[in-house]
């Protein structure tokens, strides 16, 4: 496994490598058994695997958040060498950001805007197609592997693969939990035992709601009062149990299509999102 800080060098030992295909996983780092997942996806489809590790001071709404994000690059390394990646692309923010740099990548609509745009501001996702785009075009992948928790990152990666023509298959891997269903998450170890057990509840209304709509409930309202009644029992502060198409991220009304649920909530001061799709009658 080779480790590389610059896009030169990337480029440099990607060039013996472009007869087979290549896989990409961006992640922030701090790695976990959910980001090892990806790894593997790549690792059984492409000849060579590509992990990047950048925390991209783009896409933090607050200074202290980046800040406080955990960098763990010596026991990432470690993961990355255990699942086989071939090569690291660990840049500083000046080879992805230099001088002057003025450009952004941008998604509009409901699919950027709503949900985790509106609750973590418009810069978010910004921050996320920007950084995205210029680490599909270091590595000029053959597939770039994403995380089905970050549904809302999915669409707005689509969106703007597609709008700009990025030559790449975006491969989404289902979201990876933990034994009691917690979906994984580097925020999971900032919960106490108690808040562990109340954040259980996400899940369970995830499943309540699968298994409503699976019975033949179709209103997403009925099906949002299934999640509620879960919620209540856990002392969690929510912030949006959402029915929205998983493309475009605009509001069902009814089921009977697939349809993503997405919840987000605070437990204690970790902030959890969580999200299950619905599979059409
Ligand atoms: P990060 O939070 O490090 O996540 C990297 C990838 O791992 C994302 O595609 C995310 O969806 C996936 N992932 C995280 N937890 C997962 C889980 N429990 N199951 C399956 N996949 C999981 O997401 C980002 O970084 C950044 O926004 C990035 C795309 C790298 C751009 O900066």
């Amino acid at each position: 496994m080779i480790v590389v800080r610059t896009v030169s060098d990337l480029r440099a030992a990607l060039r013996g490598r472009r007869g087979g295909s290549i896989g990409l996983v961006p992640t922030m780092g701090a790695l976990h058994e959910g980001h090892a997942t990806l790894l593997r996806a790549a690792r059984s489809a492409d000849d060579t695997v590509v992990m990047t590790i950048f925390v991209n001071p783009a896409q933090f709404n607050e200074q202290s958040d980046l800040a406080a994000y955990p960098r763990t690059e010596d026991a990432d390394l470690a993961l990355a060498e255990a699942e086989g990646v071939d090569v690291v692309f660990a840049p500083d923010a000046s080879e992805v950001y230099p001088d002057g740099f003025a450009t952004t990548v941008s998604v509009s609509g409901p699919i950027a805007e709503t949900l985790e745009g509106a609750e973590r501001g418009r810069a978010h996702f910004d921050g996320v197609a920007t950084v995205v785009t210029k680490l599909l075009l270091a590595a000029l992948p053959d597939h770039a592997y994403f995380g089905a928790k970050d549904a809302q990152q999915v669409a707005v990666i689509r969106r703007f693969v597609a709008d700009l023509g990025i030559p790449v298959t975006l491969v989404v891997c289902p979201t990876s939990r933990d034994a009691d269903g917690l979906a994984r998450s580097s925020r999971n170890t900032r919960l106490s035992p108690d808040e562990r057990a109340r954040a259980l509840a996400i899940p369970r209304a995830l499943t309540a709601v699968t298994d409503a709509a699976a019975a033949g409930v179709r209103r997403s309202d009925a099906l949002r009062e299934r999640a509620l009644d879960v919620l209540a029992e856990a002392l969690i502060q929510l912030e949006y149990v959402a029915f929205v198409d998983p493309e475009t991220f605009a509001p069902v009304s009814s089921v009977d299509r697939p349809t993503l649920v997405a919840i987000a909530a605070r437990v204690g001061a970790t902030r959890l999102i969580d999200n299950a799709v619905i599979p059409p009658v």
